[in-house]
Order: structure tokens, then C-alpha cells, then sequence
């Protein structure tokens, strides 16, 4: 029995919306921020209701840990929010609606869906799919995991351009050590071990998370990967520096935090910050300078923005007398 079967069962809920074809992408990019679990378009199975004509359904799905009033009010905000950030009138009044689902009814779904799909040369294969590691080309790495109640699938842009610089900016030969500030389903911290990091250290508010991140690097073979349950206080009792630090945070993280991960960043050391809507880009590169990071290329997809760059070094001070 593998370490997710002994997970305790995560629930679901998926958040569905009913909006014209031609904007299902958009709102599909919405949901997305808020259920990084996945979005399906589409009605959930031929015996549904087929959507009145020009519309069609978009679906999201998120844990339940993160399913609350709040979260809901939340979503509800941002589908709202649409009509006037586009000018578009049909966007307005979008009917968003949750259903609960039984956790077999999710497994199910997920599973017809989720096919391997490559990162650059890291091959992120489902685990009920292992025959797919016999059809790796050389110089693949294989990534296999179980998408699980934490976040970090793989597929959504802002982990995607973490693991693509990950792996761009590790030289043939470097073996990091790595933090992961926010580390969700682990799979940052996990890749870069699998990528050739000699350590890797991640931490998450989520106390679902962990457990996940856990059993992704005992899937993958990866020792010297330490996982905790809490915030950037987590740091206080971590050793010493890292060579690379990676955050796909939210925006105000980022800045909130930026001292504390330039504090943690070792002399020549790189980091790459994603999870930044292009909206925050300002405050955040503000933020980021403040503490001393200098950016030295940003990244887009869609509408998130990704920080790579290095701690400023400073100046040897001049000897005085
Ligand atoms: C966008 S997800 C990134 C997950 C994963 N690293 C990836 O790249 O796919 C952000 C993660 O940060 C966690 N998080 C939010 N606030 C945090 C905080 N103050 N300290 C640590 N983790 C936090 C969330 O629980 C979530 O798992």
C-alpha cells in the first residue's frame, strides 16, 4: 500500500460556472487561482443537461480544506469582478454554484483526466500510470506523484515556471541546498531533490500539505527533503542559508516576507519568486528591492508573473583609520 492510500480521504468541491463560450477560458483562468486542483470544461457527463446554446460550463475543484463562506464569497467576488475588468455585459450576473462531492466521485473524474505531461525534461507521471517511466527518453527525470489535497499539481503556470527556471538555472553538477517557502504538495522541493539539489527544506501553513509533500519524496526515492506544518517561523529553527530559495506565494507574501527570504539566501545565491498576478507586479518588485533581492528577469504566464534573480551583494565596507 502506497503512503497517499493511507491519507485520510480528502473531500471535494466543485465550483461551476455557467458563461459564454467565448469567455470559459477566462473564467477557467479565475477558478484556477482559486481551486488549483484542476478546471474542466464542459458539462460533468453526457447524461448532464447540455448547456443552452453559446454558453457552456466551466468546473473547478478545490479540498475542502479550503472550502469555507469565505472562500466562497471569495470566488463569487472575483467571477463578479469580471464584467467590469473586461467591459463585457454578458459577464455580468454569471451564476456560480458549489456542490459538495463525495470523494469517490472526484477520484474518479481526476483520474480520467490526469495524463503524464513533461516540464521541460521533468516527466510528471500520475502514479496509477506507471508504465509511462518505460517510455522516458534519455535524459527525462521522472516525477511520480499522486495529485492529493495539497497544492501543487504541476500544471498550474505558476508552478510550472518554478520548475522550468529550476531546472534552466541548476548547471550541470550544482547540488543546492533548496528552500521552499510554501511548499504544498511538495513538488518543488521534491523536483529540485530529483533535479539535483543535495537538500531541500519546505514549509506550509497547510496542515494537509505536509503528509502530501511526505509521500511524494518516499514515491520518488528522495531522502534529505524535510517537510514542515507552519509560516516563515518555521525558519527560525532551520539552519543556516540556502542557496536557492523558491516561493510561488501570493503577492503580499512575497512582500511581506521578502526580508526574511533574502535573509535565508546564501551569498551568490539564486531565488525564483512566482504566484505574482501581474496587477501586484509593483508593490512586489518594491518589496523585493527593499530587501535587497535584484530581479533579474521576470516571466509571464497569463496573467502571473515570476521573479528570478539574486541577493544583492554588498560592498565590503571601507577599513576605517
Ligand atoms: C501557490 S501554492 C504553491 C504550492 C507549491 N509550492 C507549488 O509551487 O505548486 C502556495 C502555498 O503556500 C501556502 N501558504 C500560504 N500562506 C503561507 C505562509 N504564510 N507560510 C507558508 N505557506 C503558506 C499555501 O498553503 C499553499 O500551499
Amino acid at each position: 500500500m502506497s503512503g497517499a492510500e493511507r491519507l485520510p480521504p480528502v473531500r471535494w468541491t466543485e465550483v461551476r460556472v455557467l458563461a459564454p463560450v467565448e469567455w470559459c477560458e477566462l473564467v477557467g483562468e479565475v477558478l484556477a487561482a482559486a481551486c488549483p486542483n484542476g478546471v474542466a470544461f464542459g458539462r460533468p457527463s453526457l447524461a448532464a443537461e447540455p448547456p443552452p446554446d453559446g454558453l457552456d460550463y466551466v468546473r473547478a475543484f478545490a479540498a475542502d480544506s479550503v472550502d469555507d463562506a469565505a472562500w466562497r464569497a471569495r470566488v463569487r467576488a472575483e467571477v463578479a469582478a469580471l464584467a467590469e475588468a473586461t467591459g463585457a455585459p454578458e459577464l455580468a450576473g454569471l451564476d456560480v454554484s458549489f456542490r459538495e462531492l463525495p470523494p469517490e466521485d472526484y477520484a474518479t473524474s481526476w483520474r480520467k483526466v490526469w495524463r503524464p505531461f513533461r516540464v521541460g525534461r521533468l516527466c510528471l507521471i500520475p502514479g496509477w500510470t506507471p508504465e509511462w517511466v518505460a517510455r522516458l527518453r534519455p535524459g527525462d527525470v521522472p516525477l511520480v506523484f499522486e495529485p492529493g489535497g495539497a497544492f501543487g499539481s504541476g500544471r498550474h503556470p505558476t508552478t510550472r515556471m518554478c520548475l522550468r527556471a529550476l531546472q534552466e538555472r541548476l548547471a550541470a553538477g550544482d547540488a543546492p541546498r533548496v528552500l521552499d517557502a510554501g511548499s504544498g504538495s511538495g513538488i518543488l522541493a521534491v523536483g529540485a531533490r530529483r533535479l539535483g539539489a543535495r537538500e531541500a527544506l519546505g514549509f506550509d501553513v497547510d496542515p494537509h500539505a505536509r503528509p502530501y509533500a511526505e509521500d511524494l519524496a518516499r514515491r520518488n526515492d528522495v531522502s534529505s527533503c524535510a517537510f514542515r506544518t507552519g509560516g516563515f517561523e518555521c525558519l527560525s529553527d532551520a539552519d543556516g542559508t540556502f542557496d536557492v530559495v523558491l516561493a510561488n506565494l501570493y503577492s503580499d507574501l512575497l512582500q511581506r516576507h521578502a526580508g526574511e527570504l533574502a535573509a535565508r539566501l546564501a551569498p551568490g545565491g539564486w531565488f525564483v519568486f512566482s504566484g505574482c498576478p501581474d496587477r501586484h507586479a509593483e508593490p512586489t518588485l518594491r518589496a523585493l528591492a527593499a530587501a535587497g533581492l535584484r530581479v533579474a528577469e521576470t516571466r509571464r504566464r497569463g496573467r502571473w508573473l515570476a521573479f528570478l534573480g539574486r541577493r544583492v551583494e554588498r560592498a565590503a565596507s571601507p577599513r576605517s583609520g
